[in-house]
């Protein structure tokens, strides 16, 4: 059986479906380009079809790649294979990823089609992606709940057509691991032409089995694992990248099998798609959490000291831990600052944006004495959400929060470019800033989610804070990061506002 294991990676598609996870062009291109530098096969852009924006996002996606091949999901039908179609158009190796609903209860309630017309749709839309593309992905959505008889006529079908990967989702999480592996195994050995094509599996996380899924159709000829950084994705999520790569990799023995990934860009990948996303990753999260390579208890510092592989089947660094280096001091000047953010993959592409950024570069420099590559990553997303044409900027605030004393906040702001001055008070300092911002703004949006991280560790850390916002049914997070958390409160919750008010309509592919 081959030895090696692609990893496809669907953060910016699967994950972006996560609720307020959505991200902007140039956001996408920096996680595309983290993603590059991982080593991962291929990098799921995106959904073409739904909304120009996405399609242009995965069209500069595929401008800018060179060595992970680019994908644009879509559904079985003509208008959505154009649209993936023309948006990896410009990637130097491109693949349309095409799928259809095969369990009755999608066919019935959803679909309203008859299995023969699953299947007639299904072919299509293979045969018409072929003429864009010789890499052509067909997923039957819902496997887990499709009748077996109907997946082996399916999949027989589509890769007649011309599929050359052959994805098997658990759409909604459902499965357990040795029922997963042995549909994997009776798929690959019932299939005509199955040995022909890349098997494939996508599993979510709603019974929080998704990376054990993924492993058991690994262990039963599965070469394909549909992943994501930190197991961003709908509801539960989607397997976790770091999970899979990092349990294949450390249990050869039982995997017999191999990514190309470059595990020390893992961490730094982490903390990327948490900044961009506003996703904070939990404490004890396997791999990329704080604590994963803690040791707490004296017993387990005393056997780690000694000799560490008492209690550590991994290496923190091997996966990116202290990877990010100090990176720039008060001294450092704009072309250094340059140079760095470019090894970043950063792009600024005014000199103004540039300007600008270095300003606040040196702003930080003033008030935190080391500057990592994680605290740049921060300031650049934050100064993206100031640099566009955004409604909403903090120009200054000032909160007064004393003992016995209810916090009260002043603000001045911009709306539009026309300065707006707030006051309110809370119950602490943020409540107060964003009653304050509210008693002008009067958005009616419901406060979801708040939540504040250390981007680096130190008390002089900046503080990244996510607000998650709900108005009409739609949900957005803002992020701000600032070395004075209310200042990154405030930031954040005006970003989400901004997110609000551009009402970016995109159709969701499963809807
Ligand atoms: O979960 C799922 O079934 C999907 C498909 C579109 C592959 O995301
Ligand atoms: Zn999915």
């Amino acid at each position: 059986m081959n030895d090696r294991l692609f990893i496809f990676d669907t953060t910016l598609r699967d994950g972006e479906q996560s609720p307020g996870a959505s991200m902007t062009r140039d956001e996408k291109v920096r996680i595309a380009r983290q993603l590059e530098k991982l080593g991962v096969d291929v990098i799921e852009a995106g959904f073409a079809a739904a909304s120009p924006g996405d399609a242009e996002a995965i069209r500069a996606i595929a401008e800018t790649i060179q060595n992970s091949t680019v994908c644009s999901l879509a559904r079985a039908n003509e208008r959505d294979i154009h649209a993936a179609g023309g948006a990896i158009k410009p990637a130097k190796s491109g693949r349309i990823h095409t799928f259809i609903a095969t369990s009755p209860i999608h066919m019935e309630k959803k679909l309203r089609m008859q299995p023969d017309q699953v299947v007639e749709a299904a072919v299509k839309a293979v045969k018409l992606a072929r003429e864009y593309t010789d890499d052509v992905e067909f997923s039957a959505e819902d496997a887990v709940r499709s009748d077996m008889d109907f997946l082996v006529r399916i999949f027989d079908e589509v890769i007649a057509a011309g599929a050359t990967t052959i994805n098997v989702p658990d759409t909604v999480g459902y499965s357990i691991p040795a029922l997963w592996g042995e549909r994997i195994r009776q798929l690959i050995e019932r299939v005509r032409g199955a040995d022909k094509v890349v098997w494939s599996t996508h599993c979510h996380n709603d019974l929080g089995m998704a990376v054990a899924n993924s492993l058991a159709a690994v262990m039963n000829g599965a070469r394909q694992v549909e992943c994501t950084i930190n197991g961003l994705g709908e509801r539960a999520g989607n397997a976790s990248l770091e999970e899979i790569v990092m349990a294949v990799r450390t249990r050869k023995d039982v995997f017999h099998c191999d990514t190309r990934i470059d595990a020390t860009q893992i961490v730094p990948a982490s903390k990327l798609v948490s900044t961009i996303t506003g996703y904070p990753v939990q404490p004890n999260k396997a791999i990329v959490g704080a604590n994963a390579f803690a040791h707490e208890s004296g017993i387990h510092q005393d056997g780690v000291l000694k000799h560490r592989e008492t209690y550590e089947i991994m290496r923190a660094e091997d996966v990116g831990w202290n990877a990010n280096r100090l990176t720039l001091g008060k001294l450092s000047g704009r072309a250094a600052f340059k140079n760095k953010l470019a090894e970043l993959g950063i792009v600024l592409e005014t000199e103004e944006a540039l300007n600008t950024a270095f300003a606040r570069f040196k702003d930080l420099a003033d008030k935190k004495r080391e500057i990592f590559d994680e605290d740049l990553q921060a300031l650049v997303s934050d100064e993206g959400y100031a640099a566009g044409h955004e409604r909403f900027k903090l120009v200054s605030m000032k909160v007064c929060s004393e003992t016995g004393e209810t916090p009260h906040a002043r603000m001045v702001f911009t709306d539009d470019g026309v300065e707006k001055r707030a006051e309110g008070d809370g119950s602490g300092p943020v409540d107060a800033t964003f009653k304050a911002l509210e008693s002008v703004v009067d958005s009616g949006a419901t406060l979801l989610l708040y939540s504040v991280n250390n981007i680096t560790s130190g008390t002089d850390a900046q503080g990244e804070v996510t607000v998650r916002l709900a108005q009409d049914g739609r949900v957005v997070n803002g992020q701000g990061a600032d070395t004075d958390i209310v200042v990154a409160s405030a930031k954040a919750y005006l970003h989400a506002l901004n997110k609000l008010h551009s009402k970016r309509e995109r159709a969701h592919p499963q809807v």
